[in-house]
């Protein structure tokens, strides 16, 4: 569904990606983690076409879209949760999820079941949502687009650990069906819980690479590069 080949990615002078690879399958839920700063936003910016590589290509649903403007790709199917949720805080709950909404599988009704929430707050300014709320209504507002391909954006940050779950468990529900799945975060348990396979990245590479138990096992590359502590801590 999605090949990135050695991209990299620039801002003016400042050289972020160093010869990016990354693979995600049709139907296939991936990890990217990484600490801050590591490059993890920028990929997706070059994925999705907003800050295009120099060098390198990305092949999405069958085309090389390295230098397609983003609306294209996103029209082609790339769904994304950006960082930092960017919900339109003037509008509704509503007028938010029907922005890029095109027909598919789907609806407006549907992601109320998923989300009940946005169903109570309908009419309601976007601005007026807390931060979970405001998360659930960004992935919405994604699903809604009726892409193949979903890409979120650190869902977790700043929101409380029983929010978290609840993301969790609705990215998880999500998996399985047609639509692939990149799972950008620093919140380790929560993408491990939902990918099939990881990748992690530091200073705009990929540094590893595996399954999910694979990485449970790697201590050293949790310490290194994810900063999570040996069994028994809690990070
Ligand atoms: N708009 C920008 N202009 C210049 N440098 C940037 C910009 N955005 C990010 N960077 C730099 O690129 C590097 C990677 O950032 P980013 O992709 O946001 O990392 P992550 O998402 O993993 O936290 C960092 O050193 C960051 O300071
Ligand atoms: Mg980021």
């Amino acid at each position: 569904m999605l090949e990135v080949e050695g991209i990299q990615t620039y801002y003016g002078e400042s050289h972020v990606l160093h010869g990016v690879s990354v693979r995600v399958g049709p139907g296939e839920a991936v990890a990217l983690l990484g600490r801050n700063g590591a490059g993890k936003t920028t990929l997706i910016r070059s994925v999705a076409g907003m800050t295009p590589p120099r060098d390198g290509r990305v092949v999405f649903d069958g085309q090389a879209v390295e230098h397609w403007p983003a609306y294209r790709i996103a029209r082609r199917g790339l769904a994304l949760v950006p960082q930092g949720r960017r919900i339109f805080a003037p509008l509704s709950v509503r007028e938010n999820l029907l922005l890029g909404a095109r027909s598919g599988e789907w609806r407006l009704e549907k992601v109320y079941d998923l989300f009940p929430r946005l169903r109570e707050r309908e009419g309601q300014s976007g601005g007026t949502l807390s931060g979970g709320e405001q998360q659930m209504l960004a992935i919405g507002r994604a699903l809604l687009t009726n892409g193949r391909m979903l890409v979120l954006d650190e869902p977790s940050e700043g929101l409380a650990p029983i929010v978290v779950r609840e993301i969790g468990r609705v990215v998880q529900g999500l998996k399985g069906g047609r639509l692939s799945i990149l799972l950008v975060e620093q919140n380790y348990h929560l993408a491990l819980r939902v990918a099939d396979r990881v990748y992690v990245m530091n200073k705009g590479q990929i540094v590893w690479e595996g399954t999910p138990a694979g990485l449970e096992a790697a201590e050293e590359i949790k310490r290194r590069f994810l900063g999570v502590a040996e069994a028994g801590g809690d990070a």
